[in-house]
């Protein structure tokens, strides 16, 4: 999926930095993980912990990570990837007025045009379906959070935004007039009893204590909870009061990593509470924080200290920017590096 700060393009550059210094670990723990992209990759290697403040991201970390096989769904007696990818047209249409949050509320049904109202409906019946099996035990929790991560991951290809769902396009993107179709998610077996945790990162410090710990917090203003608001609503299913002409959630958490005033604050106090050996933290010269607040929490309470730069014209060249963005390469990604003592 497409998201803000994913770290998709920079593993290996992250791994390098774990190669370079640090000879044995055994746990990993991803505490800002979004798409769980970092998480998984490294799964393959170490037990993993996983968190983020998003119950979204919470669904997907559940399917990917704490799942070492793909659920058997035996009690349901079917397929239910298959099932949903080939519903029929009454089948949907037989869902009650009540249950179509999706299409009253993210489609021209709405007044909001985020979603076709064909797939704003199949999304409704899918989520209303999830829902049930689980009630009525048809599936277990892993099942469930797997159907929920295959969904989540799949919104986005059918999505009429530019990027995030800050706002929707004005016209019809021809993406989002495909029809909703769900992938299977490859889950790798790394043996391990692995967590994903759905809570503040700075609560969830205090609690946890490991090898390493990757710290990936968002580098500028822009919520995730304002960006991923239909992606949050598909996953918790709560019905929520929205929000002006964007249709955000009501009430949410705001990220303390997303506020100037207090984010150097929130730095320090996760890093001093940190029990874990080895701290590695993304982060941007565009971030919040400057170069040398981050390098003087990470040497008040580590040893080692190191900063490595990748230009962020080659980190996008697959991606995005593709040298045409303005930023004349003094826009860096930056991973930095310190041991602590535990
Ligand atoms: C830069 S993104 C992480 C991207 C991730 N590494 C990836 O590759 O997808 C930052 C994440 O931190 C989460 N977040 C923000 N504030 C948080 C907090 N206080 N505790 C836990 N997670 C938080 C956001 O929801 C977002 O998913």
């Amino acid at each position: 999926m497409r998201y803000i700060g994913s770290k998709k393009l920079l593993l290996g550059e992250i791994e390098r930095v774990i190669d370079e210094n640090i000879e044995s670990a055994e746990s990993f723990c991803d505490i800002f993980s979004g798409t769980a992209s970092v998480a998984n990759y490294f799964k393959s290697r170490f037990r993993i912990l996983s968190n983020d403040l998003m119950y979204f991201s919470f669904c997907i970390q559940k399917g990917v990570i704490e799942n070492n096989i793909r659920p058997n769904f035996n009690k349901l007696g079917f397929d239910p990837v298959e099932y949903f990818n080939n519903l029929k047209e009454n089948e949907i249409e037989s869902l009650p007025n009540k249950k179509r949050f999706c299409l009253n509320n993210y489609s021209p049904a709405g007044g909001r045009m985020y979603l076709s109202g064909e797939n704003a409906l199949k999304i409704d019946f899918i989520r209303t379906k999830i829902n049930d099996w689980l009630k009525k035990e048809k599936i277990n929790e892993s099942e469930f959070y797997y159907l929920i991560a295959v969904l989540i991951e799949a919104i986005p290809f059918v999505s009429n935004i530019s990027g995030t769902y800050g706002a929707y396009n004005k016209f019809w993107d021809k993406r989002a007039l495909k029809d909703l179709t769900l992938k299977e998610i490859e889950i790798l077996d790394n043996k391990k009893n692995n967590t994903a945790f759905n809570t503040d990162a700075n609560t969830l410090i205090k609690n946890i204590e490991g090898d390493i710990l990757y710290i990936d917090p968002p580098y500028n203003k822009r919520q995730y909870s304002s960006n991923y608001h239909l992606l949050e609503t598909v996953a918790k299913y709560d019905f929520p009061i929205l929000k002006g002409v964007t249709g955000i959630r009501e009430n949410e958490i705001k990220s303390d990593y997303c506020k100037k005033k207090v984010v150097l604050n929130a730095f320090e106090d996760l890093v001093k509470n940190a029990k874990f050996k080895h701290i590695i933290v993304s982060y941007s010269t565009e971030g919040l924080m400057g170069i040398n607040e981050i390098e003087n929490v990470l040497c008040k309470y580590g040893t080692n200290y190191k900063m490595y730069e990748i230009d962020y014209r080659r980190f996008k060249s697959r991606g995005k920017c593709r040298g045409k963005c303005n930023c004349e390469g003094n826009l860096k990604e930056l991973i930095f590096y310190a041991r602590k003592e535990v």
